[in-house]
């Protein structure tokens, strides 16, 4: 296996279109925020708005690692507190009859080091879904998907529950003629599975400290490994899979691992395509810290405020050691300020960062 590749800054080629590029995400955002807000009478996330549960938990960064993988947060080992939130795509929030990809954000609290620019507080965030991939190669191209999906954000569940069901169907008849379903997925074609039992990734690059890495939480303990392609059945209950999620969590002392993969050749790894995936043939995912979310109730009221309402969870929330890389992420800074500047604005909420200033 060839040794993993040094960071430099000259891993990232920055784009001239990037500000306009920005500037327009966050208009067409302000559609979707500005809907959803005079309908819900309350501001939520541009996208991800609904939740399915919100957990406390700790992260324990491994001792004894290899000096590649003992980088930036990783350097030190030691038990930091977590903050996670579980939620699905759409800016808007929609019947779980719809069945989409799941989101995982996680807060790890109390990290030392340099922060990335504009980063208020002491945590890291990690930002991730359950696919390997992103489904765009650029911001620009992500843009041409926004500006279809703004025009839906509406009331309209109906039909996204109708357009759902079928495109389920035709998911799993692709899927078995091998062909790639993934974009189809964000349409609301997803299999309706069990968020508990899935395997999350960031789908972009992010430097690890002198390395480049991408990350993934694996789920380990047995009670989760069981809950994998578990679907979730939807048929009379709109929130069933926070129902789901907190009928598990009662029992359920779940462990994850966080892996990480290091970018070993900038072909086969590439920082400016999140829609590569980097084969763990050519680089495998190795375990760097174990996440552990211990039984408890997922739905409890005052956190879910919290999390929702008080807080937002960005990849730019973090360690200079680990900041985000190509494109996609460069973006990703200004509108998820954008987004949750006019959260905080609509709601008169301020949003904290644990030991910011907020
Ligand atoms: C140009 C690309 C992207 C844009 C413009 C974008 C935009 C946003 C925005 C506006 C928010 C809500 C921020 C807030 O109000 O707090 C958000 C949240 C989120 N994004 Fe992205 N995003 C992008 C790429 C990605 C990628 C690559 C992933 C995959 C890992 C991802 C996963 C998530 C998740 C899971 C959340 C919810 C976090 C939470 O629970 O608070 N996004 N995104």
């Amino acid at each position: 296996m060839q040794p993993p590749l040094r960071y430099s800054p000259n891993v990232e080629v920055i784009e001239e279109n990037e500000k306009e590029v920005v500037d327009e995400l966050c208009d067409t955002f302000d559609t979707i925020l500005e809907t959803t807000a005079k309908d819900y009478g309350h501001a939520v996330r541009a996208v991800h708005a609904k939740a399915h549960g919100v957990l406390e938990g700790q992260l324990t960064i491994d001792d004894n690692l290899p000096p590649e993988l003992a980088q930036g947060l990783f350097a030190k080992p030691g038990v930091h507190k977590v903050l996670a939130r579980i939620s699905t795509n759409p800016g808007d929030i929609l019947s779980d009859k719809i069945s989409l990809p799941r989101g995982l954000a996680i807060k790890v609290h109390d990290v030392e080091g340099e922060r990335l620019p504009g980063a208020e507080g002491t945590a890291q965030d990690f930002v991730m879904v359950n696919s390997p991939v992103f489904m765009a190669t650029s911001a620009k191209k992500f843009l041409g998907n926004l500006k279809l999906l703004a025009q839906t954000t509406d009331r309209m569940e109906g039909a996204k529950v109708a357009l759902s069901t079928v495109l389920r169907g035709l998911n799993s008849a692709l899927g078995k003629v091998g062909i790639e379903t993934s974009a189809l997925d964000g349409l609301g074609g997803a299999r309706n599975v069990d968020p508990l039992g899935e395997t999350y990734y960031s789908t972009t690059p992010f430097r690890y400290g002198d390395y480049i890495a991408k990350f993934s939480l694996v789920p380990v303990s047995p009670e989760l490994i069981a809950l994998s392609g578990d679907e979730v059945d939807a048929s009379d209950d709109d929130d069933a899979i926070r129902t789901r999620v907190r009928k598990d969590m009662q029992t359920i002392d779940g462990t994850w691992e966080l892996r990480v993969q290091l970018c070993r050749d900038l072909d086969k790894q590439p920082v400016e395509d999140p829609t590569v995936e980097w084969s763990e043939e050519d680089t495998p995912a190795q375990r760097v810290a174990v996440l552990t979310l211990p039984h408890q109730d997922s739905w409890e009221e005052d956190r879910v405020k919290q999390l929702n309402d008080e807080m937002r969870f960005s990849v730019w929330t973090g360690l200079a050691a680990h900041q985000p890389l190509g494109n996609v992420n460069r973006a990703r800074k200004p509108v998820y300020e954008h987004s949750s500047g006019f959260r905080q604005r609509f709601n008169g909420c301020p949003i904290h960062e644990p030991n910011g200033t907020a």
